[in-house]
């Protein structure tokens, strides 16, 4: 279980709106000086081996060197130490998706400690995610596991190891609705474990109403998935005037590099020159989620839009390199190398805070 001391109202710390500004529109600017924001030899403590490029056999770094400027306003410079968390002074900050969200948890952690050891933080491994308090600004920041956002219900308690799951599509994951009160941000994603393989694989059975789903072109995956998200945002947004301080966010998707072939068909992402599609994100052209963007429209969520900004870095991601040399031909062009894209989400988030 978790067990989250009840979060008290911290004060609340003004933010400066910047009317107009959309962080999704901008350029990518080599500034070798200020990124990154950690280094990823150092953040042992929160960064995944696997995930630590810097750690595999890859030998080129260009990509840890760009920050994100938009278009019409600053990014306030990020302060890579703990006076930094001042503004979340206070607060719980809930990231609650699948492995990309762990992907952006992983880079919040890292950037707000500098990548350094923090003592001063205290936490727990849960069933399903991370938890952890800076005692310096009493800021929670913390990571749960739900690929998919809705329900999952065991349909054979007795049969953990072998039971079928209802997946409902029509209901936000139970985490979400136990702990929605203890959060001040809560950032959702979902995306790519909607496919086929990854549901059967799971043994999830699609249900609505508290009933399997037997309408057979609702159940397609792109309706399926649009329907679960829509839902889950209009579950929160309906939340959210009993939760006056809590910011709602909704992370568009995470694009993936592919190319001739996908993961499983001999699919690789071996480019390493940064920007090649470009360094910019302009309006009309940019490959937005629309699904993502029309699922909060009209709702008090917001998107965190970084679909278009990270289409434009297929050179950032895990590709095939790994921790040892004899690696098994793996590719991975859908995680990213941190430090790295995820931390540009943060930098976007935290600026939208
Ligand atoms: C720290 O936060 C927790 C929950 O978020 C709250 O219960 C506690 O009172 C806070 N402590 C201080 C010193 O503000
Ligand atoms: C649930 O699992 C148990 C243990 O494997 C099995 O004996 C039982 O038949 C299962 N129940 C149903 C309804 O499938
Ligand atoms: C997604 O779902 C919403 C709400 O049910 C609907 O209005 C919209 O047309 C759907 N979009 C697609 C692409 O199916
Ligand atoms: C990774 O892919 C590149 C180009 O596709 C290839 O030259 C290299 O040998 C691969 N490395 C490993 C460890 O498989």
């Amino acid at each position: 279980m978790w067990r989250l001391t009840a979060s008290s109202c911290g004060p609340i710390v003004s933010a400066i709106v910047l009317a107009g500004c959309n962080y999704a529109r901008g350029r990518w600017v080599q500034d070798a000086r200020r990124r990154p924001l950690y280094s990823g030899l150092e953040c042992k403590r929160w960064l995944s081996p696997m995930w630590a490029c810097r750690l595999t056999q890859r030998t080129d770094f260009s990509y840890e060197s760009f920050r994100w400027q938009p278009e019409s306003c600053e990014i306030q410079e990020f302060d890579p130490d703990l006076s930094s968390l001042a503004r979340l002074r206070g607060k719980t900050i809930a990231l609650v998706g699948d492995s990309l969200g762990r992907q952006q948890f992983q880079s919040l952690m890292c950037m707000l400690t500098g990548g350094k050891e923090a003592p001063e933080a205290r936490g727990a491994i849960r069933p399903d995610g991370w938890a952890y308090r800076f005692f310096a600004t009493n800021t929670t920041i913390l990571y749960y596991w739900s690929a998919s956002l809705c329900e999952l219900e065991p349909l054979n308690r007795s049969d953990p190891a072998a039971t079928r799951y209802a997946m409902h599509l029509d209901r936000p994951a139970a985490f979400l609705r136990q702990h929605i009160g203890r959060f001040d941000v809560l950032v959702l994603n979902t995306g790519h474990h909607w496919n086929r393989g990854k549901i059967s694989g799971n043994r999830w059975d699609m249900y609505v109403n508290g009933a399997p789903l037997r309408d057979r072109r609702m159940a397609e995956i792109s309706r399926a998935k649009n329907f679960t998200v829509h839902s889950v945002v209009r579950w929160l947004d309906s939340q959210i005037p009993y939760h006056p301080r809590l910011r709602a966010f909704l992370r568009s998707i995470s694009p993936r590099h592919f190319v001739n072939g996908d993961w499983n068909s001999g699919g690789s992402c071996a480019n390493t020159t940064p920007l090649l599609r470009g360094v910019r994100v302009q309006d009309g052209g940019a490959a937005d989620d629309a699904l993502a963007a029309g699922a909060v429209a009209g709702t008090g969520v917001r998107l965190l839009d970084i679909t278009a900004i990270s289409e434009l870095r297929d050179e950032a991601h895990m590709s095939n390199y790994s921790l040892r040399a004899s690696s098994s031909g793996v590719q991975d062009c859908l995680h990213w190398c941190l430090p790295g894209v995820p931390d540009t989400w943060n930098e976007i988030l935290l600026a939208q805070l």
